[in-house]
């Protein structure tokens, strides 16, 4: 049983993520929320919650981290906020959580990033730049550490409910998207999984059984 603590547990991937780990009950599971008024919500599933804010300096992340061998970063500053969030958050906060993950020595850190992180030809939405160029240099930040990371590239997000099956090659596919469940069960599929290290993977709605993607 692996210990996981999730950053961003709180958010629509987190809480799928929640209740699927829930479901088989094989990782003792720690949810990190910046807010106590979310803890309830993930008590009563029987879940720990820990105060976690990714504003927060690399030593208080790291004092929270400690004790965890796989860390999910499900976490995001959303669209809501400006660019200097996605800039805190998304790059700064994916920085330190990698920092301090290596410095309290985690097994496995499983980056939730973006398809095309590493396409700057496909980041012609102005107001989307500051994400994408967040997302690829945390990206290269995990890829430099001494971590053993795997990235997972998702397309655009949707509700749709999951298929169980994804395909991880875009070249001539037509959909651009991903159903957030279907990103949840690849993170499960992800934890505690060595033929994952090191895997970048593009995820998008497919015909490929999630079970067998990194055989
Ligand atoms: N939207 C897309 O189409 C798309 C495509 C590809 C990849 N992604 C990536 O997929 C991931 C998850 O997506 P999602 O839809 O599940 O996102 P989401 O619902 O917006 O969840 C993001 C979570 O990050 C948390 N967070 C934000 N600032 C924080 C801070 N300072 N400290 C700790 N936690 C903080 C939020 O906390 P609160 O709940 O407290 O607000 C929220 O729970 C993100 O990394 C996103 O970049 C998104």
């Amino acid at each position: 049983m692996s210990k996981v603590f999730i950053i961003g547990a709180n958010g629509k991937i987190g809480k799928k993520l929640v209740t699927i780990l829930n479901e088989t009950n094989e990782h003792d599971v720690t949810v990190g929320l910046r807010n106590e008024e979310q803890f309830p919500f993930f008590e009563e599933k029987g879940v720990k919650p820990a105060y976690f804010n990714l504003e927060d300096d690399v030593d208080t992340i790291a004092e929270t981290l400690s004790g965890a061998d796989v860390v999910v970063f499900t976490a995001g500053s959303g669209g809501s906020t400006g660019p200097d969030k996605t800039i805190m958050i998304d790059l700064d906060g994916a920085a330190k959580s990698v920092k301090a993950a290596e410095k309290v020595g985690v097994q496995q850190f499983i980056m939730v990033s973006t398809m095309h992180a590493d396409e700057p030809e496909y980041w012609t939405v102005e107001a989307m730049k500051p994400y994408f160029i967040a997302k690829h240099y945390a990206d290269r930040i995990i890829k430099e550490s001494s971590l053993n990371f795997t990235i997972l590239r998702p397309g655009a997000l949707s509700d749709k409910e999951g298929t169980g099956n994804v395909t991880t090659n875009p070249a001539g596919h037509n959909s651009s998207k991903i159903p957030r469940e279907d990103v949840a069960h690849v993170i499960k599929t992800t934890i505690d999984n060595k033929a994952a290290y090191g895997k970048i993977v593009t995820l998008l709605e497919g015909d490929s059984p999630i079970s067998e993607i990194y055989n």
